[in-house]
């Protein structure tokens, strides 16, 4: 490497201090609308310079980027965070010479439609998927009642936003509807609907070569939406299952022509084998990084940056499992909280966030921001885990009231075998 200078597009704040730590130098760009203004001055104070900018500003963004890596003379730019600022940003690196993946790796791995046909190209992943530019296109493609179930996808949302089954034609409006909410009128993927346990896998691409870091199962909630619910690291798998998933997400990260980063990738278990869901171009989110650490005692996000400075990628083999399991309190207005402070005092109780104060009013669980929490534990074994969970769930009491009286609801909490 030229120089120990980074741009970083995006760094949250433990990325700059883990980045300093493995010896780099960083500038930040940050977006102020997308962090608390006391986050972002941590951010500022840890970097040695940062700017802000508006990210729905393409130009201005690419400006910045540009005049950033000019004045500080960095080695490399780069960008780990959410996906849809890291195409302009890395087309801008990419022009400076300064990129360390080609923008079409990153189109590749972040478009769900470009993925699609990559795959359908190569024969990786096989199964039936559409394409329609418009959600009307979709709503036609939907009218025969044929192929139903399927599962409509906005390409350019995430978060689980307006992701549903249809599993009949009537239930197209309500997608509809949603779609509208979202203001959202671009393309739509429409795909065969996948049956099986869900997994997403982390690994860390390092001059092309991709290591596994680990492999999670994934808990949904219940139909039509996908929201995660739940997560449990090392997901509990069979051999064969393990070595076929890995198998196929290196094979589909080689086909992107990805040469250094981390990367998510969602895959459902099927009869007929493992099957790709969507990739991103970023460590996994949903506090995959910590339940990853509490299993092996692996830091995945200090790990990009020794791996940039040219230490071997060696993720460690998990001892322990790390979970995640969010709360869906049912809607309406919080009444009571109890029981939140002797949860946090369990000794195996790594996080508990719960995204409201009494006298607020909770909406429905339909996407990952919707979700009304969370809390993070570890455990020796699966037993153990859902022994836990349930001794936090005993604790945790949330009172809330509908127009029609009051519900009591104690979250829900993670199975590991559904
Ligand atoms: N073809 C499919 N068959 C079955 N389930 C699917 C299919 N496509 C998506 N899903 C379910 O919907 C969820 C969300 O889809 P996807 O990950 O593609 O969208 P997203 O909006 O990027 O989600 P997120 O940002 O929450 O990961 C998946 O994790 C999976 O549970
Ligand atoms: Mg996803």
């Amino acid at each position: 490497m030229r120089n120990n200078r980074l741009l970083i597009c995006m760094p949250y704040k433990q990325f700059v201090r883990k980045a300093v730590d493995a010896g780099f130098r960083v500038y930040s760009i940050w977006d102020p609308s997308l962090e608390s203004a006391e986050y972002l001055q941590e951010v500022a104070r840890l970097s040695e310079e940062m700017v802000l900018c508006d990210f729905s500003d393409e130009t201005q963004l690419r400006h910045v980027v540009a005049t950033m890596a000019a004045r500080h003379d960095v080695a490399h730019v780069i960008h780990l965070g959410r996906e849809a600022t890291q195409l302009p940003v890395c087309e801008q690196a990419h022009a400076l010479g300064l990129a360390l993946n080609s923008p079409r790796s990153l189109v590749l791995l972040n478009d769900k439609s470009a993925m699609r046909r990559l795959l359908r190209e190569r024969g990786i992943s096989p199964m039936t998927t559409r394409e329609a530019d418009s959600p009307a296109e979709a709503q036609r493609l939907l009218r025969g009642a044929a192929d139903l179930p399927v599962v409509v996808k906005p390409t350019q949302l995430d978060g689980s936003r307006a992701v549903r089954l249809i599993e009949q034609p009537s239930d197209v409006d309500a997608w509809i509807d949603e779609l509208a909410a979202c203001r959202y009128a671009g393309p739509v993927l429409v795909e065969e609907y996948l049956r099986g346990p869900e997994f997403s896998v982390e690994t860390l691409t390092v001059h092309g070569q991709h290591h596994l870091v680990g492999i999670t199962a994934k808990r949904l909630g219940s139909a039509p939406h996908f929201v995660e619910m739940g997560h449990v690291h090392p997901a509990p798998l069979r051999d064969e299952d393990r070595s076929a998933i890995a198998e196929l997400v290196v094979a589909y990260l080689d086909a992107t022509g990805y040469r250094f980063g981390p990367a998510h990738t969602e895959v459902i278990l099927t009869a007929a084998g493992p099957r790709i869901v969507e990739s991103q171009a970023r460590i996994g989110g949903d506090r995959i990084p910590l339940l990853i650490e509490l299993a092996g005692g692996f830091d995945i996000e200090s790990a990009v940056f020794r791996a940039l400075a040219g230490e071997p990628a060696k993720p460690r083999a998990a001892k322990r499992l790390g979970c995640v399991s969010f709360f869906d309190f049912g809607p309406g207005r919080v009444q009571a909280l109890e029981g939140a402070e002797e949860v946090r005092r369990l000794p195996f109780v790594h996080a508990l966030v719960l995204k409201f104060d009494r006298g607020d009013v909770l909406g429905p669980v339909s996407s990952s921001a919707t979700r009304h929490g969370y809390v993070v534990i570890d455990a020796a074994h699966e037993r153990e885990a859902a022994e836990r969970l349930a001794a936090v769930q005993g604790l945790l009491r949330v009172v809330t009231t509908l127009n029609d009286g009051p519900t009591v609801a104690n979250p829900s909490t993670i199975t590991l075998k559904d």
